[in-house]
């Protein structure tokens, strides 16, 4: 049982607004880049489906608007259907974050019937070899355009996510001509953030900055033509934090508005946490209500009175929290430091280690370690 922490006394507790279920880490794919964590091949029993409509029940009470769906790959749950309509039947704004495998005609229209407001597909890359080899499957790129197809035909909003990285951001003009020969509305081009698998794999994945410019350049000329033409597309473009002197304010704040349960039903303030040396609650011992307000792991790093130097006289820590926990322990060994990307923490020289590592990069795209079974197994057991 995980033990009760206070949260610090000035900054009052917000509400579970955004609920990610991590319904499976079972996925068809094999992206190299997966924010799932190493050792997800060995996580316990996923909850069932009455234990997601607790969860989701609980949450709603508790003041959560939203809910992602996603994994692993959500798709392969044979109760999504079930959970989407029960979600809806909460009242929630529902999210389904998607590869686009499993998906077909058929399910599209049982999840708009089930009441899903928006799905997100992703794409490896705009070309099909490239897209196929990243995801470790032949089929993957035509699936993904006629689902991508399908999706829009029954009256959503397309929205398409690309993650970037050395691989494929030269090629960032070709991915919006996709995009637009698709009529997207809303396209993420969402450089690598390095957590699980990407950050296994940061030394092969991320992009110079060169590369990164460029990108941004291209991207900025096509929202010029764009609204010259009147499109309504719309293309948003993510920085890897890697080449920003300041850290984002990751989750809003830790247990600020984000609330992730993953397959096995453990509880975290973000999708990163898992790794960190803290015992997270799990659902299936606790309520939500004890979890967000009384645990220990949702009360760890909320507020500012756990904060070291440089982060506790800094005049921004209203703005970006210190960072990434997450990335401070994965980097520096303990997640209360200052996230290396300010340029203020005396551990910012990894960050730049990391840019000058890039510049000589050379690593494949078949050097990447996928993310699958048997690589989970293998990490986990060294
Ligand atoms: Fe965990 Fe940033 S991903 S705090």
């Amino acid at each position: 049982m995980a033990s009760t922490g206070s949260p610090s006394p000035e900054v009052p507790v917000g509400l579970p607004l955004w609920l990610l279920a991590e319904l499976t880490y079972r996925c068809p794919l094999q992206c190299p880049y997966c924010s799932n964590p190493l050792d997800f091949a060995r996580q316990g029993e996923e909850l069932s489906t009455a234990q997601w409509f607790k969860v989701m029940a609980e949450a709603r009470e508790m003041g959560a608007a939203q809910i992602g769906f996603s994994g692993g790959e959500p798709l392969v749950r044979q109760d999504l259907t079930e959970l989407i309509g029960e979600a809806r039947r909460l009242g929630y704004y529902t999210n389904l974050i998607t590869s686009g495998i499993g998906l077909t005609e058929q399910k599209i229209a049982a999840f708009k019937q089930a009441g899903l407001d928006h799905i997100q597909i992703s794409f490896q890359a705009s070309d099909e070899q490239v897209n196929n080899l990243l995801a470790g499957s032949k089929k993957a790129f035509a699936q993904k355009l006629e689902m991508a197809r399908a999706v829009k035909a029954h009256g959503y909003p397309m929205v398409l996510n690309f993650v970037t990285h050395r691989h494929n951001i030269d090629r960032t003009d070709r991915i919006i001509e996709l995009c637009l020969a698709l009529e997207a509305d809303f396209v993420e081009l969402a450089t690598c953030q390095f957590y699980g698998w990407a950050q296994l794999n940061r030394a092969g994945l991320l992009p110079t900055r060169e590369q990164l410019q460029r990108a941004e350049r291209v991207t900025n000329d096509y929202r010029e033509r764009l609204k010259a033409e009147g499109n309504p597309c719309k293309l948003i473009f993510v920085t890897p934090d890697y080449y920003e002197e300041r850290p984002k304010a990751c989750m809003n704040g830790w247990g600020s508005i984000f609330l992730t349960v993953t397959p096995d039903g453990t509880a975290l303030p973000c999708h990163g946490a898992r790794q960190l040396p803290i015992a997270f609650p799990n659902v299936r011992e606790h309520s939500l209500q004890h979890i967000w307000y009384d645990s220990f792991g949702f009360n760890r790093f909320r507020g500012f009175a756990w904060m070291p130097e440089p982060c506790r006289s800094c005049d921004e820590k209203e703005k970006d929290f210190g960072g990434c926990r997450c990335q401070a322990f994965m980097l520096t060994g303990d997640a209360s430091n200052a996230d290396p990307v300010c340029s203020k923490s005396d551990r910012h020289g990894v960050i730049l280690a990391a840019r000058a590592e890039a510049e000589h990069a050379t690593q494949s795209i078949t050097d990447l370690a996928f993310r699958n079974e048997r690589n989970s197994h293998l990490i986990a057991k060294s």
